[in-house]
């Protein structure tokens, strides 16, 4: 069964073709190495000795998006991670954003539909939350204004795919709310790979450690939590992908409730900054560098999953803990340098 990963080099996409294809699923990737390089394919291969299909592809390219399926029309279900993820950098630059989240999305699904692919996983964020009133986080919470242009893409993509569901009964979505996506494959031949500056507080974590980066700054310690610092819910990157296997199945296998479906994908803890780098130096042996500084603009206090719907709906739990997590993240990094 041929399943279309696209933006499958990712960190999040390379995770999930593995576990696609430990399933036996064949797989085909879609990524513009914008955001990614042809070494994860290695690793990919690494790991699993099978070769994805792969092609280089930009899916603002409508035309190229078009021929695309029309040379794959045995395509089973689709897995669509392809979009750009940095929070700050979409403030700066707010309409390569929505060209590339929401144009690439409307041309793929124009395609599912014209070619009648019924199954399709939608990449959303627990960031279409903005700061939740209430903790842990419920699908039922409500959606608040966007925190940044990043975040709204990730509303308005689930717009797009719902009222697309609404009149296309054959078209079967689900939208897979990440909480934060941390660690790398035990095997340590895939992971983050950011480039330049990590955005994120994992990797800019363990380039320190290794001493590719001076100092951590932590973002504020003068937020109303345990220890002043923000909280969120930091899951395994191979929980994660594991959970796209157990929707996509959900969808060929016409368990789907009805046909948008929106789970959050979390641990259901909540760790703040200072937990995760105690976590980090109990399992790294190290003493972290690291210092306070002002609050970061944007930031939500604290975010974590109500994780009951996707534990007795989906089926699926997290696995691994945060110390697990973190020492995957640590051994990539070593393997990375
Ligand atoms: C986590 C915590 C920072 C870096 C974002 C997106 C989300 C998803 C994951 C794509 C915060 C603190 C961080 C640093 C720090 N991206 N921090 N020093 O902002 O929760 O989520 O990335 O899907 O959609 O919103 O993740 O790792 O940037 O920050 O103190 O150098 O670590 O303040 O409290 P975030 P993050």
């Amino acid at each position: 069964m041929k399943i279309l990963v696209t933006g499958g080099l990712g960190f999040i996409g390379s995770h999930t073709v593995v576990e696609l294809q430990n399933k036996g699923y064949q797989v085909v990737i879609i990524d513009n190495l914008s955001n990614a390089s042809l070494e994860v394919l290695k690793g990919i291969v690494a790991i699993t000795g099978k070769s994805p299909i792969f092609e280089k592809l930009d899916l603002k390219n409508k035309s190229a998006v078009q021929a695309f399926f029309k040379a794959h029309q045995d395509i089973q279900g689709v897995i669509h991670f392809a979009a750009s993820k940095a929070v700050g950098e979409s403030v700066d630059n707010p309409l390569m954003y929505y060209e590339n989240n929401i144009n690439t999305l409307v041309y793929v699904l124009q395609e599912l539909i014209k070619l009648k692919v019924s199954n399709f996983i939608f990449s959303s964020s627990c960031t279409v939350y903005g700061q939740a009133d209430t903790m842990p986080i419920a699908e039922t919470a409500p959606i608040k204004p966007a925190e940044s242009p990043y975040g709204n893409t990730k509303q308005i993509g689930e717009e797009i795919i719902k009222d697309t569901c609404k009149v296309n009964a054959q078209l079967n979505s689900i939208a897979l709310r990440y909480f934060n996506p941390i660690g790398a494959h035990q095997s340590a031949k895939i992971g983050e790979l950011p480039i330049g500056v990590p955005q994120n507080l994992i990797p800019y974590i363990t380039q320190t450690a290794i001493g590719k980066r001076e100092q951590l700054s932590v973002f504020g310690d003068d937020y109303p939590t345990s220890d002043g610092t923000c909280v969120r819910d930091y899951i395994h990157v191979v929980d994660l992908a594991k959970a796209h296997v157990i929707a996509l199945q959900r969808l060929l296998e016409s368990k789907n409730a009805t046909n948008f479906e929106v789970f959050n994908l979390g641990t259901g803890k909540g760790s703040t900054v200072l937990e995760v780098i105690k976590a980090f130096e109990k399992v790294s042996n190290t003493k972290l560098n690291y210092k306070i500084v002002d609050r970061r603009p944007g930031d939500v206090i604290s975010a974590y999953a109500d994780t009951t719907k996707a534990n007795t709906v989906l089926g699926w739990k997290a696995q691994s803990t945060l110390e697990q997590a973190m020492l995957s993240a640590w051994k990539w990094q070593k393997v990375i340098n």
